[in-house]
């Protein structure tokens, strides 16, 4: 079964523009849970625009399901992981400045480095990812790091799955295959949503995890968050 990890991080957007605590971001993640998510992902950038460093031992204190940090290795934000313990971290090679992260690790070029990080994770019991493109080279060389999942970049397929829905797949096809025989874990995302996750879902396997925030959030805008994180989940239960 495919599980729905709900990305936070325009929640707290919105809150931070006004200051003070509305949204409120605890809150909002309880009731994720609590309307059937299986994950709560943020995903703390250096400049703190949408979750702020102090924002995660909160969460960490009231979340039940699972726990996934995501974003850039820096020292700052490993001394932010390790404190905190969450159950994965996504490692994600977004420069300081980007507007959302738009490509996986060269796992080939980064391999020595990624495989230090993903040790230093492991001393501490936590589960990691590594974010890359659907490109088989890059599933091999990240079987060699250690990490226990990849999650594969699924901007390019939304985009292109609107014109060749089949051509779109066919690579995360052949990479959540390959993944799975060197024994790793399949996670997706990134720009999911109702109109082509259960595609995705169909047909990429295994799927462990997907996660979801751009589009699940604005979606909550019309309507509302229990439905829409329901909505999510039958796209996924639908079609297992
Ligand atoms: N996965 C990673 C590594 C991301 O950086 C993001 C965006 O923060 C997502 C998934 C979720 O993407 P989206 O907000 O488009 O659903």
């Amino acid at each position: 079964m495919t599980r729905l990890s709900v990305n936070i991080n325009k929640v707290a957007l919105i809150r931070n523009s006004r200051g003070g605590n509305l949204p409120d971001l605890v809150k909002i993640a309880i009731d994720c849970e609590k309307f059937g998510a299986e994950g709560i992902t943020v995903h703390p950038r250096p400049d703190q625009r949408h979750v702020r460093f102090d924002d995660i031992p909160k969460l960490k204190s009231v979340v039940t399901t699972e726990f996934n940090i995501e974003g850039n290795p820096t020292r700052e934000f490993m001394k932010l992981v390790t404190d905190n313990l969450p159950d994965q971290c996504t490692l994600v090679p977004d420069a300081p400045g980007v507007l959302t992260s738009d490509s996986g690790w060269d796992t080939v070029a980064h391999y020595p480095y990624l495989k230090d990080i993903t040790e230093e994770l492991h001393a501490y019991n936590i589960r990691v990812s590594l974010f890359v493109n659907a490109e088989e080279k890059y599933i091999e060389a990240a079987a060699k790091t250690g990490t226990d999942r990849i999650e594969i970049y699924t901007g390019k397929f939304s985009h292109d799955f609107y014109t060749d829905p089949g051509q779109a797949v066919q690579a995360h096809i052949r990479c959540a295959a390959l993944a799975d025989h060197l024994g790793m874990g399949v996670n997706a995302g990134h720009d999911l949503n109702l109109d082509n996750l259960s595609y995705y879902t169909k047909h990429v396997k295994p799927l462990h995890e997907v996660s979801i925030g751009h589009a699940l959030i604005s979606d909550a805008l019309y309507y509302g968050l229990q439905n829409t994180i329901q909505m999510y989940k039958r796209q996924l239960i639908e079609f297992q």
